[in-house]
């Protein structure tokens, strides 16, 4: 399975030290691929911190263009140069604090990979949004230009916003159907298979569950993974595959 740590705007310098310290000796034995994703500062400790160890590095977000007058925002390729190998696009976070829209999120992607970097697009529809029954529609909306996107190198991550920072998981039935719904939009879009994580509110007390669900490849966590003992409890949680990745 895939396990991503989306740090958000939380960290420093001082706590990836002593997160790596403890979490990636853990990882010797561990059979899922590991993702950190700490703010854009961090990303050269990071990379360095983890070399020679299971986990990788990637980015909260880039931009579309290679380089341009475009102040505050950040390259692919630059991103690519740092080490880092994974990045984070399309994040809820994103697309309602910062304004990013479907069209933005899939060229950002598209620069991502161009730039040779894999990418998780996240998806999600709001509480609004499932209430009105509108969930299919939208992740069918935000799915629509995947297509463009090399499937190798993408992975979806189904983040209903209502369960980001809540404490509200999406129960396994929600989770199981829309994972179900953007597996078989992907695989018309791309011809194949594409994993998807589960997003929102993960902790080692409900990973279990919903890591067994179907359809589930892995969990993209926020808040749990800030701390190096829970975002590994999470994984311990994951059901034995045996398969890396
Ligand atoms: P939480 O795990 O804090 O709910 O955040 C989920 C998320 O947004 C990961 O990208």
């Amino acid at each position: 399975m895939l396990f991503v740590a989306n740090w958000k705007m939380y960290g420093s310098a001082s706590q990836l030290l002593a997160y790596c310290e403890r979490l990636l000796p853990q990882l010797e034995q561990c059979p899922h691929t590991v993702v950190l994703c700490p703010p854009y500062p961090l990303l050269a400790q990071a990379v360095m911190l983890c070399a020679g160890s299971g986990a990788a590095v990637g980015a909260q977000n880039c931009h579309w263009a290679r380089e341009g007058a475009f102040t505050g925002e950040v390259s692919p390729f630059l991103l690519a140069e740092t080490g880092a190998s994974w990045v984070i696009v399309g994040h809820s976070e994103r697309r309602q604090l910062f304004g990013e829209s479907d069209d933005t999120a899939a060229a950002r992607a598209q620069a991502a990979q161009e730039a040779g970097l894999n990418v998780v697009f996240c998806v999600g529809e709001t509480l609004a949004q499932r209430q009105a029954g509108e969930t299919f529609a939208v992740l069918e909306k935000q799915t629509a230009l995947l297509g463009k996107l090399d499937p190798e190198r993408l992975v979806v991550a189904y983040e209903p916003v209502w369960a980001i920072g809540t404490g509200h998981n999406a129960t396994p039935e929600q989770v199981a159907e829309a994972h179900a719904f953007i597996l078989g939009r992907l695989e018309g879009l791309t011809g194949q298979g594409v994993p998807v994580l589960y997003g929102g509110s993960v902790k080692p007390q409900n990973a279990g569950e919903l890591l067994s669900t179907p359809g589930v490849a892995g969990a993209l966590v926020g808040g749990a993974s800030l701390d190096a003992a829970s975002f590994y409890a999470i994984m311990q949680a994951a059901p034995a595959t045996g398969a890396k990745g």
